[in-house]
């Protein structure tokens, strides 16, 4: 435990790279190269683990090198170990150094050629690609870039990401280290994309937290593994399904969560989908928008089915909140004066960015009901990630 969780204040702007394969930027702002130091030599030279920003999440990093980072970040999350870890990268140089290290035939130590044009367009960028490795690495010297075997808990595979985020990308090139780090959450909360979600889960239980403001993506990234043929989604995320497929090799990209039949199915999909996700205390009722009808909220029948029971003159009264993409009336706002009321925002960008922080706000309003009401035509199009997250959220998914 730590006495204090120190919050260290970075001026992303004033963070400047040149080129994607340049080790260091310039940085104009002097405090935030100092706080920027402090977090790298966390990571470098102690076993601790910090919370620091990126496109996506805010995520808990430690080094992936060092055994006792990697289970330092379990510890934090209070995370089963069985759920791999994603490893960050700020250069390809280093993807490259990782892979070298840590395969023992060296005719194979390259990028697998089907990601090289994933890898032009969209790193860095919210992707995490599937890059193997080998567990049984004894007889190899060690130049320093062998991952801990906690990272995967022993698999034959890495998620590999190269954030755009200037901050991480600094955090992780200053350090000079490969960073393994999962969403900075208590594990089952929803994800955090402000410093303060994260002070407010790991609060004593991390030494420091960079501070870079808000996330500008809102979601994690999409996972795909490309060694299967044909790919596989393994957690869409933001990057978009549409995008990926334009990619070549990537154009039969399976999505489908269930298991399809004659394709060559991977021993291992990903882990950390099968755990509880995204939960706020309350329940979580979540209401596709079939008709995707921006005046749902004024329809009598939706009225009558679903928000009749939250007068609080009733006995049965339980604190609830609205959280809906269609327009909420300012009639009905009146009428159920003790109700949470909440735009989730319009395009799917608005609601990817919004999500997290509404559900976290619900925990800290003691919100015992939720209603969640999204557009079907958003989750038909590019809400496949929102449709994922609020879905795990919820405990009944409805349709009017
Ligand atoms: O945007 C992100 O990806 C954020 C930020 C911090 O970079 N990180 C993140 O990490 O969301 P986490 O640990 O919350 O989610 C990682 C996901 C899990 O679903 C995990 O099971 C999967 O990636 N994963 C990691 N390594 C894997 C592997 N070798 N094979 C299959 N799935 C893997
Ligand atoms: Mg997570």
């Amino acid at each position: 435990m730590f006495d204090h969780t120190t919050i260290l204040p970075v001026k992303v702007n004033s963070i400047c790279f040149e080129s994607r394969q340049l080790g260091l930027p310039k940085i104009s702002d002097e405090q935030t190269l100092k706080n920027l130091k402090i977090a790298a030599d966390e990571i470098s030279s102690t076993s601790d683990v910090i919370g620091f920003p990126t496109e996506t999440v805010y995520g808990l990093g430690g080094s992936a090198i060092n055994d006792k980072s990697v289970l330092n970040i379990f510890g934090a999350k209070n995370r089963p170990s069985d759920n791999p870890l994603i490893v960050h990268i700020s250069s390809i140089d280093q993807l490259e150094r990782i892979i070298k290290e840590n395969t023992v035939d060296q005719s194979r130590a390259k990028i697998p050629e089907i990601y090289l044009p994933l890898i032009e367009k969209f790193w860095p960028g919210p992707l995490s690609i599937l890059i193997p490795i080998d567990v049984d690495l004894s007889n190899m010297e060690n130049h320093g870039y062998r991952l801990s075997k906690f990272v995967t808990n022993n698999l034959d595979t890495v998620a590999i990401r190269f954030p755009s985020d200037l901050v991480a990308r600094l955090l992780i090139a200053l350090s000079d280290t490969p960073i393994a780090a999962p969403s900075a959450n208590t594990s089952t909360k929803p994800s955090p994309t402000t410093a303060q979600h994260v002070y407010n889960d790991l609060k004593g239980k991390i030494s420091m937290i960079l501070d870079g403001g808000s996330c500008n993506i809102g979601l994690e990234s999409t996972v795909i593994n490309g060694l299967v043929n044909p790919p596989r989604l393994l957690r869409p995320g933001g990057l978009l399904v549409k995008d990926i497929k334009k990619v070549k090799g990537f154009e039969n990209l399976i999505t489908e969560q269930s298991p399809v039949s004659n394709i060559d199915t991977e021993p291992v999909r990903t882990p950390g989908m099968k755990y509880k996700h995204y939960s706020p205390s309350g329940e979580v009722i979540l209401i596709f928008n079939k008709k995707n009808d921006s005046q749902l909220l004024e329809n009598k029948d939706f009225q009558d089915k679903f928000l009749a029971g939250f007068s609080l003159t009733k006995k049965s009264y339980k604190k609830t909140a609205i959280i809906s993409q269609p327009i909420i009336p300012q009639t009905l706002k009146e009428k159920h004066e003790g109700t949470v009321f909440r735009q989730i925002g319009n395009s799917v960008e608005e609601i990817q960015k919004n999500m997290f922080g509404l559900l976290r706000e619900m925990d800290e309003q003691k919100v015992e009901k939720i209603v969640i009401i999204i557009n079907q035509d958003t989750i038909d199009e590019d809400g496949l990630a929102i449709k994922n997250r609020l879905s795990k959220a919820a405990s009944k998914c409805l349709f009017f």
